[in-house]
């Protein structure tokens, strides 16, 4: 079963976007699926570069989408997506540390954040907003 499913409902009202949002999910689901599943670290690196990379990807996309539209929050969810940056260097350090408890938790923590991320703030510049339960 995956753990994070991206929904209908988690629209931003922009299709590109909306397809970065649900590969994310779908990258974080195979890295979670991963370190479920195994006790070798070492197929784990690849999962972690794949989210790494396909992050900085989507942020950048995100952000530029954010600038054109002259959306005021920009500032405040730069450094949000900084944040979440950080945390995917955490879980690659637990990878170096060969700590497959560290790296599950952080996966979830990274599933959470997205999730959240995706329905509060992105919804910002979406010109909807959803409740979110805490
Ligand atoms: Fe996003
Ligand atoms: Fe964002």
């Amino acid at each position: 079963m995956s753990l994070f499913v991206w929904k209908p409902e988690y629209s931003v009202n922009d299709a590109e976007l909306d397809r970065h949002h649900q590969e994310l999910f779908s990258v974080l689901n195979s890295v979670y699926e991963n370190v479920m599943s195994t006790t070798d670290l070492d197929c784990i690196l690849p999962k972690i570069d794949q989210l790494s990379e396909y992050t900085k990807y989507h942020f950048s996309a995100e952000e530029l989408y954010m600038s054109e539209a002259g959306f005021q929050g920009i500032d405040d969810h730069i450094a949000r997506h900084m944040e979440f940056t950080h945390t995917i260097e955490t879980l690659r350090a637990s990878y170096h540390d060969n700590d497959l408890e560290v790296a599950r938790e952080v996966i979830i923590v990274l599933g959470e954040w997205l999730l959240k991320h995706v329905l509060k703030e992105d919804m910002k510049y979406s010109g909807l907003s959803h409740d979110v339960q805490e």
